[in-house]
């Protein structure tokens, strides 16, 4: 059998390809290794047929030089990103932060007579996760205690915040989520479900780049961070970089929550390693 190769389709040459993926590398932490050569041209067409665009090259000059280069990049953002997330998602981990981390923060603060906690999720993608830890949150009647709560929910893609702030979800999302959680924080119109205003009103939304620290530097003073399931796509440098920008953000002591198959070995010892029940999270030393 002869494949027949479809010639008025764009190449995508192992040079353009090499200046592509820095310049993704370099804005957004992303690295797409060589054998990862096709996905980025499959996505990159669909971009290129956006601006009308002849080859790989041109769109390569464009992200550089173009007027509308910004717009552009968050475009292509949108069209590499993988936004894969549930509520409930890694149950283990969140029993650890519901069992031990909140408690030990409690602690803690309650010392400093400060009775306020304040979590990021800081690659929230359509919001499954911030809304989880305020559903968590609100099941232990943390607010009727005395503390102010205040979760903060980011992403570098604009379209997955948007989602998140309307906060309507198909019932695949809540594949995980326990009953009692469904019926107590969801409201059921037709075939979607939508996330309660006591939920909502814990948890804020915006547009962080995590490998930029103009961005991140505006996120200060939390005291748990999760960072779950984003780092499996950026390789060892800008995996360092946006640990060193976590860092900032936490407090001393703070709790950094990686996805379940992450982890720091050979990558920072700015955090050491907590063993809970079943997960394993980091803590600023
Ligand atoms: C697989 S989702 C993870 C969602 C959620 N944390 C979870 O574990 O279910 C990865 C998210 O990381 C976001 N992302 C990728 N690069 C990013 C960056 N440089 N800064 C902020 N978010 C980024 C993507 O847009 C995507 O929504």
């Amino acid at each position: 059998m002869f494949i027949v190769e479809d010639r008025s389709k764009p190449r995508l040459s192992d040079e353009t390809f090499h200046l592509l993926r820095d310049l993704i590398h370099k804005r957004c932490g992303i690295y797409f290794t060589d054998v990862k050569k096709y996905l980025l041209e499959n996505r990159l067409l669909r971009r290129l047929e956006g601006r009308n665009l002849k080859s790989f090259e041109d769109y390569y000059y464009f992200l550089l030089y173009d007027p509308e280069r910004e717009v552009e990049f968050l475009n292509l953002i949108e069209s590499i990103v993988t936004n894969e997330t549930s509520f409930f998602r890694d149950l283990p981990q969140l029993e650890a932060f519901r069992k031990g981390i909140v408690p030990s923060v409690m602690e803690y603060k309650q010392k400093l007579s400060k009775k306020e906690i304040n979590i990021w999720s800081a690659a929230c993608s359509t919001g499954e996760e911030p809304f989880t830890i305020a559903m968590i949150l609100l099941e232990d009647d943390i607010a009727e205690k005395g503390w102010k709560v205040e979760i903060l929910g980011s992403d570098i893609s604009e379209k997955v915040l948007k989602s998140a702030i309307r906060g309507v979800y198909e019932k695949y999302s809540l594949r995980n989520t326990p009953e009692r959680y469904i019926s107590r924080y969801f409201s059921n119109s037709g075939d979607c479900y939508v996330v309660n205003q006591r939920v909502r009103q814990l948890v804020r939304y915006r547009r962080i780049n995590l490998m930029d620290p103009l961005e991140t530097r505006t996120v200060q003073n939390m005291d748990i961070i999760f960072c779950r399931n984003v780092l499996i796509y950026f390789n060892d440098q800008s995996k360092r970089k946006v640990l060193n920008h976590l860092y900032d953000s936490l407090v001393e002591g703070g709790y950094l929550i990686l996805g379940f198959s992450e982890t720091l070995h050979n990558i920072t010892r700015l955090f050491k390693p907590v063993s809970f029940e079943r997960s394993v999270v980091y803590q600023k030393v």
